[in-house]
């Protein structure tokens, strides 16, 4: 017996895998089938794979371009092609999606009518490519809403606005893996167990603090700023009372998202004068990580809407960004409406 207990010490019997946790979840959902469940299933596989591309890509030689470049005319790394195929092969083979959006691909990606389900899934299959080879934290993104039209799946369906999302996340490829999801039931953390290659349930319930220390934003744009974003951070650097807040800007929306979801603060990605609409893309940065703020409490808003209600005209839309602590985001939009009268 004693041996037995010593056998089970240190050692969870009953782990919160996020397969089981998302199993739970969609219990409480009358309609359910299971299919949810099946494509966030197969979301993790390939954000497993990814995970370990990452960890292992400086050895097998990955880093470095692949030659190519992408939509938006930046180039593609070569760990940028092989997420963005992991990511494409396992939603096409999970037999739960008919469109998928990637930032890599011009167009939409339309799944084989064998292969089609109800879901269409945008994704960023790794964000924060400056980042990629000197180590610094990267991470993958991704939204999904169900196929609003009646005949064959297409544009229109991968057009929707955030506030039709059923669920969304982030992975991050930091100290550590971490998948941060949420299915509108608030957002939950999954930590990768690289022993057993699961998910493990590690932040319950996650709820963003109303007001944070942190602001975070490119100031090297600082020039190219509107007089809101201006007045803003100057108010952060120099208050009128108690401390100024300490600046973190990594340049990988996931690792400056995933801070604040859980310290608090402040992250704007603002249109300026050299990026009139932004940098960031609507359909696969800013919705997924609008909702899942919204889901632990915060805001997220283009400067003048919030962000899940802007209708996409095209699928690589951009929209500029301010998300976090809702004291802190109520702040800046307040200068933006000072500014605009
Ligand atoms: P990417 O999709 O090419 O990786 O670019 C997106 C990244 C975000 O992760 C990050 O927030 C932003 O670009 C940083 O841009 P900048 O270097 O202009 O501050
Ligand atoms: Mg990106």
């Amino acid at each position: 017996m004693a041996s037995q207990q010593q056998q089970q010490k240190g050692v969870d019997t009953d782990t919160m895998t996020l397969t089981r946790f998302v199993l739970t979840e969609q219990r409480k959902v009358p309609q359910a089938t299971g299919e949810l469940t099946q494509l966030l299933t197969a979301m993790c596989t390939a954000i497993k794979a990814v995970s370990t591309a990452v960890r292992k890509a400086g050895i097998a030689k990955l880093h470095g371009m692949a030659g190519g470049s992408n939509i938006q005319g930046e180039d593609q790394h070569k760990i940028d092609v092989i997420a963005n195929k992991l990511f494409i092969n396992m939603l096409k083979s999970s037999f739960t999606t008919c469109v998928l959006v990637s930032e890599e691909n011009e167009n939409i990606i339309e799944v084989e009518t064998d292969k089609q389900g109800k879901y269409v899934v945008s994704f960023d299959p790794l964000d924060g490519s400056s980042n990629i080879d000197c180590l610094v934290s990267i991470g993958s993104i991704f939204s999904i809403v169900k196929k609003r039209s009646e005949g064959t799946p297409g544009l229109d369906d991968a057009l929707q606005p955030g506030n039709q999302i059923v669920a969304a996340g982030y992975a991050l490829y930091g100290s550590a893996t971490m998948v941060m999801l949420s299915t509108g039931q608030g957002v939950n953390g999954f930590m990768l167990d690289p022993a057993i290659g699961e998910f493990l349930l590690t932040e319950r319930n996650v709820k963003i603090k109303p007001r944070g220390k942190y602001y975070s934003i490119n100031e090297g744009y600082s020039q190219y700023w509107d007089e809101a974003t201006k007045e803003y951070v100057q108010n952060k650097k120099f208050p009128k009372e108690g401390n100024p807040y300490n600046a973190r800007y990594i340049g990988s929306m996931v690792a400056d998202v995933h801070r604040t979801v859980m310290y608090g603060g402040i992250f704007v990605y603002p249109a300026h004068k050299k990026a009139p609409k932004g940098k960031l893309r609507l359909l696969y940065e800013c919705n997924p990580m609008a909702y899942i703020i919204e889901q632990a409490g915060g805001i997220a808003s283009t400067g003048t809407q919030r962000v899940l209600d802007v209708v996409p005209e095209s699928i690589h839309q951009r929209v500029p960004i301010v998300l976090g602590s809702p004291e802190d985001v109520n702040e800046y939009l307040d200068c933006v409406k000072k500014h605009q009268n």
